[in-house]
């Protein structure tokens, strides 16, 4: 069946200022989407803006905290004033602050916690009603292989992707008499800064020394995965996909 056009949809994209989430902006933009560009770093998010305008595409730049309920409210809102819809949120921002849990600076783990896990659900309570009341919609999350395969060092961010797994489960059951969507992104090793931003230095060498030895995804495949799951017909709900670089292990 042909693939189903995303001309004109609206689609939030947190973590849009860097990596994955900046990747697929661009790419749903060519596809003809209207993308709504947020994360905190203003000056990224107007370059990102001012390259997918010069390329012909749509976008809103709109500076976003979503560790603040406030701040991911003001967001939405300003998206439902200009456009009078949300056809798909792409739940992606995140931070991987790995370490071990014995003696872990706990502000790591707040930020974790409050990012991936209150980020996500947050920029999810804001989106729905607007959804249910179109009956439509679909919710991406980046996810992650540490949702799925937990490693000593990795516990609390395993915490986080497993909690993002198991809300979207119980999302997508609640979702299906609304026509809402809901499908998991499960990456592997990708090169993005996101190992740029551990403080537990022996785990930044380690990761950053096994991120040496293997091809690494680039952000550009992932979002040609998200691409492939906004596209598919209505009836169709693709519910899960993992990718690991075809060098990586576990
Ligand atoms: N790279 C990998 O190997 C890999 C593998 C599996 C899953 N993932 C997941 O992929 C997602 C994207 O990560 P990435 O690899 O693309 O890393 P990245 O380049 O570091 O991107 C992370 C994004 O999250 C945003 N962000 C962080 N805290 C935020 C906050 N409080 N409010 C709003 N935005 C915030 C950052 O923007 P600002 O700093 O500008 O706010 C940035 O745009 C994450 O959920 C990550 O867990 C990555």
């Amino acid at each position: 069946m042909a693939k189903k056009s995303i001309k004109d949809k609206v689609v939030i994209i947190t973590g849009a200022t860097s990596g994955i989430g900046e990747a697929t902006a661009r790419v749903l933009a060519q596809a003809g989407a209207i993308v709504v560009l947020a994360g905190r770093r203003r000056e990224r998010l107007e370059k990102l803006l001012a390259d997918i305008e010069k390329s012909g595409g749509q976008a809103l730049a709109v500076p976003t905290d979503v560790t603040k309920y406030d701040s991911v409210r003001g967001m939405v809102d300003a998206v439902q004033q200009k456009y009078g819809k949300i056809d798909i949120l792409f739940n992606n921002a995140g931070v991987m602050l790995l370490g071990p849990v014995i003696n872990a600076d706990i502000t790591d783990w707040q930020r974790m916690i409050g990012t991936n896990l209150y980020g996500l659900i947050w920029c999810t309570h804001a989106v729905l009603p607007q959804m249910v009341k179109q009956g439509s919609g679909h919710i991406v999350q980046t996810s992650s292989v540490a949702g799925r395969t937990a490693k000593e060092g990795s516990a609390v961010y395993n915490l986080t992707k497993w909690g993002v797994n198991g809300f979207t489960e119980g999302l997508r059951q609640e979702l299906v008499e609304h026509k809402i969507r809901t499908t998991l992104i499960e990456p592997g090793l990708v090169a993005t800064e996101l190992r740029d931003h551990i403080t537990h230095q022996p785990s930044k060498r380690q990761v950053n020394e096994w991120a040496g030895t293997v091809r690494q995804l680039q952000s550009e495949d992932i979002a040609e995965a998200v691409l492939y799951a906004v596209t598919q017909p209505d009836h169709v709900d693709v519910n899960e996909i993992l990718i690991r670089p075809t060098d990586q292990q576990g």
